[in-house]
């Protein structure tokens, strides 16, 4: 396969003249976690991480080539994006316009279905779709594989919502060359038996976080005694994790990804200063899980970068584990999730 900086840009399909493009992508939920980066520029992450894409909660994103405009314009569900969050976007598509050999200015118009604020990462849904719009308005041809490099860019979960179901994103191992020092590090999709689980989503707290998962990141690895072992431990998370989803064992997948999760929260309460993401209602949530496995239903729980916790169960099983998830957290919401879709372009006809 071809490294993406060598795809020619072809002129002839910059789309500005006719319309641009729009992408949707979806949010991931990582199993196996991404905590920790070796390269902060590149996003190029220290451990491979697993996921399942969700089928709700889609991120909408236009991309129109402006020949006249001087600079980028970029809206959230309508409302111009500022500061260090336009400013992102805006490094993205710069990345896009040096591939594309490009100087067009560009609107974009992302759209999430989740609240705003609402505590959830949407900035992998988003930046998939923002990675799939952005290159093709811009004509630059690119794989599935180099739109999960791309997309990685812009926030390191993105390389997975590039894909449904469950994806592995490679770490990829250092090169020594300036020019291929990413290559490795990409998504694509697991291979896993027909089963049909489900991710219930507490959200607990819809507010915006203290502390960054970019800067809770970096003071873990530099400062915690417990994320080099977590570290470790995580390579033999994936193998098993892997294992467990071709056999299609719930009980597996679930055990192995509560255990990661909570390994890699325990790194971060021992950085110094520590990282506490978890709050008293998120405990709440947890304390329900281990209810409904002593009463025989499989449950088992998984936090990010935040408090809100997500519940992996069969889907046979959802509506009781969000109803016990919900009155464990009266104050926060609950969302029932399956396995989802990659991101696609859509068709004129589906703007
Ligand atoms: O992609 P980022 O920079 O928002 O980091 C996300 C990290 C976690 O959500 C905590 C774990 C993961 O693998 O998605």
């Amino acid at each position: 396969m071809r490294p993406d900086h060598l795809h020619a840009p072809d002129r002839s399909r910059e789309h500005g003249a006719a319309g641009g493009a729009a992408a949707v992508a979806h949010p991931n939920i990582a199993l196996i976690k991404y905590w920790g980066k070796r390269d902060e520029r590149l996003v190029l992450p220290r451990t491979d991480s697993l996921s399942m894409t969700l089928d709700i909660l889609p991120t909408t994103t236009h991309v129109r080539l402006d020949p006249e405009a001087e600079h980028d314009e970029v809206t959230l569900d309508g409302v111009p994006l500022e500061g260090g969050a336009r400013q992102r976007v805006i490094t993205f598509l710069e990345l896009v316009r040096e591939r594309a050999g490009s100087s067009r200015r560009a609107a974009v118009d992302s759209r999430n279905t989740v609240p705003t604020g609402a505590g959830l990462a949407s900035s992998a849904s988003g930046f998939a779709a923002l990675a799939v719009a952005a290159s093709a308005a811009y004509g630059l041809d690119l794989d599935a594989t180099a739109l999960s490099r791309l997309a990685r860019r812009g926030s390191g979960s993105a390389s997975r919502s590039i894909f449904g179901d469950f994806a592995i994103w490679h770490a990829g191992r250092p090169t020594g060359s300036a020019t291929d020092a990413d290559l490795g590090s990409y998504a694509e999709p697991v291979p896993v038996a027909e089963f049909d689980p489900a991710l219930v989503v507490a959200v607990v707290n819809a507010g915006p976080k203290d502390v960054s998962s970019r800067e809770a990141m970096r003071r873990t690895v530099e400062t915690s005694p417990l994320y080099g072992p977590w570290a470790a431990s995580s390579e033999g998370d994936l193998v098993d994790m892997r294992s467990a989803l071709r056999r299609g064992d719930l009980d597996a997948v679930g055990e192995i990804a509560e255990r990661n999760a909570l390994g890699m929260h325990a790194t971060m309460l021992a950085a110094r200063p520590a990282v506490r993401y978890l709050s008293a209602p998120t405990l709440d949530v947890l304390d329900s899980v281990l209810r409904l496995r002593r009463d025989g239903v499989p449950a088992y729980a998984t936090m990010d970068a935040g408090p809100n916790v997500k519940v992996l169960c069969h889907r046979t099983d959802a509506d009781r584990v969000a109803g016990v998830v919900r009155s464990a957290a009266p104050g926060g919401s609950v969302l029932v999730a399956g396995r989802g879709p990659g991101a696609r372009l859509l068709a004129e006809g589906e703007r």
